[in-house]
C-alpha cells in the first residue's frame, strides 16, 4: 500500500485524533495485573496496542473490546497471569516488547517475546541489563535483539539504576519489574521521559516516589483497578498541526489532546519556529492533562532546536524535519542519536525522503541541518516506519508536484484512519495499491 498525495487545502475544521498509544499500552498491562475491572475509553485500536491486547489475553486475562475504543479488562491481580501457550508476538511495537519484558521478568513462568522484522532488529540490551541486575534471566540474540527468552520463577530484588539514555520504555520496564521486586527500586533518568507509567501506577494506588530525575517504587501487594480515559494522542495530532500550519488559510481545532508536560516538546519547538498554536479548554482525564488545540496557518522560520527538548518530543522529529524543510532559513537538530534506533533510522529515513523532494539536508551522527526550501514532487520511501510515512505525506500536501509515499501499511500501527482524518482538514491523500504506482 502507498499514499498518493496531491496539494491540500486545509480549511476550518474541528477534529479528533485516535487515543494515545503509550497510555493505551499501559492501560492494558496495568489493568491486567490490577484487582477488579478496569474500563478504558478512548483506547487506540492501532496494531501496536492490539498486539499488547492479544499478548495479555495469551497470558490468561479476559479483555473485552465493546467497541473500537471501549475496552474492559478483568484484572487477575499481580500473581494471576498464566503461562502462555506459545511465543508472544508483539508485531512492530518496541513499547510492548520493553514493557512486557519488565512485567514478565517477575512471573512464575517462562515466556518468549518476539516481533516483526523491524522490532527483531531493535536493541534490547538497554532493558536486559537493568532487569538482570534485579535478578531476572533474559536471553536475546547475540547482538542483544529479540526474540527474548525470559525465565520465570526467579526472585527479583530492587536496584538503584542510572539510565544511560532517557527512555520511558526502559524506565517503565524497570518500574514494572519493581512491582515484583523485594525492596526499593530507584531510577535516575538523564532527561525527563514520558511519565504515563508513574501517573497510572499512582491512579491504581501504588506509591511512586518522584523527585526531579529520581523515581522510586517498592514491591507492592496489589494494584486497584480504575477508570481510564485515554487522551487523544499528541503524536498523531502533530501531523494535523503541521498540515494546518503549512496551509494558506487554515484554522483547526483538535479536541481533547493529551498535553502531559513530558510530551509537549513538539509544541514548544513549533512555537519557537513561529507557529500559532493555542490551548483552549484545558482539563484532566484522570491523571493526564488534555486540551483542545487551536492551530492557525503560520510562517515558520528555522533556528537551533534546543537539545534539552529532545526527550519531550522524541517521536515528533520526523514531522519537525518537515516543518524545518518548509520553514525559512536553516534548522539545526542535535542530540537525536536515539532516532537511529526507532522503528527505522529516522534521521537517515527523513534525510532521504526530504532530499528526494528537493530539500537540502546535511545529516550528522546525532541530527541534521535542514535547509528550508520548496518541496517538489517525487517518490519517497517510508522504510516501513509509520511516522516517516505520515510526515512525508504532510510534506506532499504542499509540494509542487504529486508525491508518492511507498510502503505505508505501518501507519495502522499508531494512526488507524489517518487518511480520513487528514481529509477532514482538506488533505488529498489517496491509498493506492502497489501496482497502481508502478
Ligand atoms: C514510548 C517511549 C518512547 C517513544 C515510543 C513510546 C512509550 O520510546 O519513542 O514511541 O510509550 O514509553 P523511548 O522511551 O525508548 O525513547
Amino acid at each position: 500500500m502507498h499514499f498518493k498525495v496531491t496539494p491540500s487545502k486545509a480549511t476550518s475544521a474541528s477534529v479528533t485524533v485516535p487515543g494515545d498509544k503509550s497510555v493505551s499500552h499501559r492501560a492494558l498491562m496495568l489493568g491486567s495485573i490490577a484487582e477488579g475491572r478496569t474500563n478504558v475509553s478512548g483506547f487506540l485500536p492501532g496494531e501496536d496496542c492490539l498486539a499488547t491486547m492479544a499478548a495479555m489475553r495469551e497470558l490468561g486475562v479476559t479483555i473485552e473490546q465493546h467497541s473500537e475504543t471501549e475496552v474492559s479488562i478483568e484484572g487477575v491481580g499481580l500473581r494471576g497471569l498464566q503461562a502462555p501457550a506459545g511465543d508472544l508476538d508483539l508485531g512492530n511495537s518496541g513499547t510492548a516488547m520493553r514493557l512486557m519484558a519488565g512485567l514478565l521478568a517477575g512471573q512464575a513462568f517462562d515466556s518468549v517475546l518476539t516481533g516483526d522484522e523491524s522490532l527483531t532488529g531493535r536493541p534490547m540490551g538497554r532493558i536486559i541489563k537493568p532487569l538482570t541486575m534485579m535478578g531476572a534471566a533474559i536471553e536475546s540474540d547475540c547482538d542483544g535483539t529479540p526474540p527474548l527468552q525470559i525465565a520465570g520463577g526467579l526472585r527479583l530484588h530492587g536496584i538503584s539504576y542510572e539510565m544511560p539514555v532517557a527512555s520511558a520504555q526502559v524506565k517503565s520496564s524497570i518500574l514494572l519489574a519493581g512491582l515484583y521486586a523485594k525492596g526499593a527500586t530507584e531510577i535516575f533518568e538523564p532527561a525527563v521521559a514520558r511519565d504515563h507509567t508513574e501517573r497510572m501506577l499512582k491512579s491504581m494506588g501504588v506509591y511512586v516516589y518522584i523527585n526531579g530525575n529520581r523515581i522510586g517504587i517498592m514491591g507492592v501487594r496489589r494494584l486497584k483497578a480504575c477508570e481510564i480515559k485515554v487522551p487523544a494522542d499528541l503524536s498523531s495530532a502533530a501531523f494535523l498541526i503541521l498540515a494546518a500550519l503549512l496551509s494558506d488559510d487554515a484554522d483547526i481545532l483538535i479536541r481533547n489532546v493529551g498535553i502531559n508536560p513530558t510530551r509537549i516538546g513538539v509544541i514548544d519547538i513549533l512555537q519557537e519556529m513561529g507557529a500559532d498554536i493555542r490551548f483552549e479548554r484545558p482539563q484532566l482525564f484522570g491523571s493526564e492533562p488534555v486540551t483542545d488545540i487551536r492551530v492557525r496557518s503560520s510562517q515558520l522560520h528555522g533556528g537551533t532546536v534546543d537539545p534539552g527538548l529532545v526527550s519531550l518530543a522524541i517521536d515528533e522529529f520526523p514531522v519537525l524535519f518537515v516543518a524545518a524543510a518548509a520553514a525559512s532559513g536553516n534548522t539545526v537538530f542535535s542530540g537525536l542519536e536515539e532516532l537511529r534506533v526507532k522503528e527505522s533510522d529516522r534521521i537517515a529515513a527523513m534525510a532521504a525522503g526530504l532530499e528526494a523532494l528537493g530539500i537540502e539536508v546535511e545529516e550528522k551522527p546525532d541530527g541534521a541541518i535542514v535547509h528550508g526550501g520548496q518541496f517538489k514532487g517525487g517518490t519517497v520511501r517510508s522504510f516501513g516506519d509509520h511516522r516517516v510515512a505520515m510526515s512525508l505525506a504532510v510534506a506532499g500536501g504542499i509540494a509542487d508536484g504529486e508525491v508518492v509515499v511507498q510502503d505505508t501499511a505501518s501507519v495502522d500501527t499508531s494512526f488507524p484512519g489517518f487518511v480520513e482524518c487528514m481529509a477532514s482538514i482538506g488533505a488529498n491523500i489517496e491509498r493506492v495499491e502497489d501496482s497502481a504506482v508502478g
